[in-house]
């Protein structure tokens, strides 16, 4: 090999590098998992135990917290704090044995609380009020709190579950958020 075809060889091994750079990242991209499309519905709100029924007590709000995996483009956060919940359970007979509301108020998104007394609910940021059935006390937030699905497990003591979803707020209507 004389010293042009080292030169040339060279050459064609450094182009050959520059294109692996290059083309390596945008196949990792490509073939990353994130990326794959979900299978229908899988990006629904699902159904998340909270509670067993027996920890409730009738007619006394009580705040949960919703931890789940988090996912975006890149990344997936096992076990990150979603949001929080009211569970308000219901004389024994009555359907459903538990209404869950969101804790994140629909006017601008703060999280609500229980008033002092227990006999209402309150938004600290802007003075939204709300009866313990959700409904609004006064003229600040554009609708009553929003009620979540609840379901029951076939337990002998059943387990509460929730499904989570934010919505839009400053809404009359309620709006879930993808
Ligand atoms: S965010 Fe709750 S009153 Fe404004």
């Amino acid at each position: 090999m004389n010293r042009r075809d080292f030169h040339r060889l060279g050459t064609k091994a450094l182009g050959a590098l520059v294109k692996l750079t290059v083309a390596l990242p945008a196949a990792a991209f490509l073939l990353n998992p994130l990326r794959k499309a979900s299978p229908a519905g899988a990006d629904a709100p699902v159904f998340e135990g909270l509670v067993p029924l027996s920890q409730l007590k009738v007619g006394v709000p009580q705040s949960f917290g919703v931890v789940r995996d988090q996912v975006d483009a890149w990344v997936k956060y096992p076990k990150e704090p979603a949001g929080s919940v009211w569970l308000v359970r219901q004389p024994d007979g009555a359907e459903p044995p538990v209404i869950a509301y969101s804790a994140e108020c629909p006017h601008l998104g703060c999280a609500i609380n229980l008033a002092g007394d227990a006999k209402s609910f309150i938004c600290p940021c802007h003075t939204s009020a709300f009866a313990l059935d959700g409904t609004p006390q006064n003229h600040v937030p554009p609708r009553p709190m929003d009620r979540l699905d609840v379901e029951l497990s076939d337990d002998a003591d059943p387990e509460v579950r929730v499904r989570f979803q934010r919505f839009r707020t400053l809404a009359e209507e309620k709006i879930p958020l993808a």
